[in-house]
């Protein structure tokens, strides 16, 4: 199979460990496939590097987890607005997390996003700059985010299950994701997101109430209050596991060809 793609796509792909083998230089711009991996990966819909309508070939995904019947969001988090919610989380003491914080890490993006990339909780720059990803997993992820033709501001937001950063960036608790979890569902109730990326187990585990491996939940449509999820590898153990990289790429065009048929 071939695919179109350009200069800055490719260089996108190869960050993200997507080999791709060039034929003869009379083709240049088409790029064969380099592994099986690679090529269900890349069945789906051509990333893009301007929103003009892919060629969707859509992939029978199997079905996901029953969706978690959540009870409803009470309290006053329940109605708040963007802005509300915003300072409400910056003053937050629920958790103990609140004494070691320097900064409240909201999250980020376009307020009008199709796309909300779910992480764990700020590390050590995300705590001092108050914004999520911005280390270099976030590298990472603003590369694969545009290799399918998204950015951080341009029809994405980005959260995270924790808002405050765990100190040493140990694993969240329990009671800490307990008690963030409630801003999470008000992000996801704000911005009717037609996708969410769930990236990594913590993300996976607050979302889906589930504790599988994130192998076994990937290559599947599951929802969370009614959106569509897709389970993904955390970028930060994509830095430390490259060939897996690939599988994140095919979860991005999963997530993408979701989006397209949604319409
Ligand atoms: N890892 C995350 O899960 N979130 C961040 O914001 C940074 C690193």
């Amino acid at each position: 199979m071939t695919l179109q793609l350009d200069d800055r796509q490719r260089a996108m792909l190869a960050e993200m460990g997507v080999r791709l083998f060039d034929p003869a230089p009379a083709e240049a711009a088409a790029v064969e496939v380099a592994s099986t991996e690679t090529a269900r990966a890349l069945q789906a819909p051509a990333p893009r590097a301007t929103p003009a309508a892919p060629a969707s070939v859509t992939t029978a995904s199997p079905p996901g987890l029953p969706e978690r019947v959540l009870a409803p969001l009470s309290g006053p988090v329940a109605d708040m607005d963007w802005d509300t919610l915003t300072q409400t989380v910056a003053a937050c003491q629920a958790c103990g997390l609140c004494h070691s914080r320097r900064n409240t890490v909201f999250g980020v993006g376009d307020r009008q996003a199709d796309w909300l990339v779910v992480g764990e909780a700020p590390g050590e720059m995300e705590d001092l700059q108050g914004e999520p990803f911005v280390g270099p997993a976030g590298q990472l992820l603003d590369n694969m985010l545009r290799a399918i033709g998204l950015g951080r501001h341009e029809n994405v937001y980005i959260a995270n299950v924790l808002k405050c950063r765990p100190p040493g960036n140990r694993n969240p608790e329990p009671a800490e994701v307990a008690q963030c979890e409630p801003y999470l569902r008000r992000q996801v109730a704000l911005l009717q997101p037609k996708i969410i990326l769930a990236m990594g187990r913590f993300a996976v585990q607050s979302l889906l109430g589930s504790t599988e491996p994130i192998g076994k939940l990937r290559g599947q449509i599951h929802h969370y209050a009614g959106v569509p999820v897709v389970v993904t590898y955390h970028p930060a153990y994509l830095l430390r596991n490259l060939p897996d990289k690939a599988k994140a790429w095919a979860d991005l065009c999963l997530a993408l060809d979701q989006v397209e048929s949604a319409g």
